[in-house]
């Protein structure tokens, strides 16, 4: 299996008035092409600090980072931009679509930055991406029309549009009830069957049984990194949902 994250010795520290605050304290792991792997740690644990190193949007104090066998470390912040343009896709709690723009604008987006799509290619692909998380009906709904649990598969669509090579995901289900949520980790797991490289954080453990490996982290390290030889389907645990009130 190709090798597509690599991390060596990763910190990352803020300065705080006159504080250190060491919010990644060394962390070392590598992860396969085709791995779903759920990143676990209670707040403040250092996950998101971790995932905006890992998606290009943060650099870290020490350490080294190869994405996709390309050493993050000493680019600019221009040809870093690049980079996550290029090769990630990111899904936020909060969705960050852009208001009152349509499910295929939105999903456009990622492609605007690349000048070798023409405009139709950009249409294509993005109904390509919306009719892959189901939302083929919902093309040219505004993201104020939709529930959360659309705009976040909307946004999943965008992640996907440029065909990353790993999908990270921060949160991705922190707004939505359970049952969106695993309507997303159906979606994820569907992803993964697709052989699409997915990096799921959450601070929820109950969400760890749908992925094929979990690292957890605790004050910023890494405690424990385990391989789920007993994957659990949100699809079935949908099948059998039972409505509560
Ligand atoms: N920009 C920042 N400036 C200062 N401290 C930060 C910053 N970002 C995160 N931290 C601190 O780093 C630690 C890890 O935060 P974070 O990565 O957001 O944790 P998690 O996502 O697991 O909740 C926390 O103690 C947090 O307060
Ligand atoms: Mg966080």
């Amino acid at each position: 299996m190709a090798e597509i994250i690599r991390t060596v010795g990763l910190k990352r520290e803020f300065i705080v008035g006159d504080e250190v605050v060491r919010a990644l304290r060394g962390l070392s792991f590598s992860i396969d092409s085709g791995e779903f792997v759920t990143i676990v740690g209670s707040s403040g644990s250092g996950k998101s600090t971790l995932l905006n190193i890992l998606g290009c949007l943060d650099v870290p104090t020490a350490g080294e980072y190869y994405l996709d066998g390309v050493s993050v470390r000493n680019m600019g912040k221009n040809d870093r931009a690049t980079l996550r343009n290029r090769k990630i896709g990111f899904i936020f709690q909060n969705y960050n679509l852009l208001p009152k723009t349509t499910s295929v604008e939105n999903v456009e987006l990622p492609l605007m930055y690349n000048r070798d799509v023409s405009a139709s290619e950009r249409r294509r692909r993005a109904i390509e991406a919306l009719t892959a998380v189901g939302l083929e009906d919902r093309l040219m709904h505004k993201s104020n029309q939709l529930s959360g649990g659309q705009q976040q598969r909307v946004a999943i669509a965008r992640a996907l549009v440029n065909d990353p090579v790993i999908i990270l995901a921060d949160e991705a289900t922190g707004n939505l009830d359970s049952k969106k949520s695993y309507e997303v980790l159906a979606l994820f797991q569907k992803l993964h069957r697709a052989g699409k490289t997915i990096l799921f954080v959450t601070h929820n453990p109950d969400l760890e049984q749908f992925s094929s490996r979990t690292i957890t982290l605790r004050d910023g390290r890494i405690i424990s990194d385990v391989r789920n030889d007993n994957i659990q389907s949100a699809d079935e645990v949908l099948a059998n949902w039972k409505e509560e009130d």
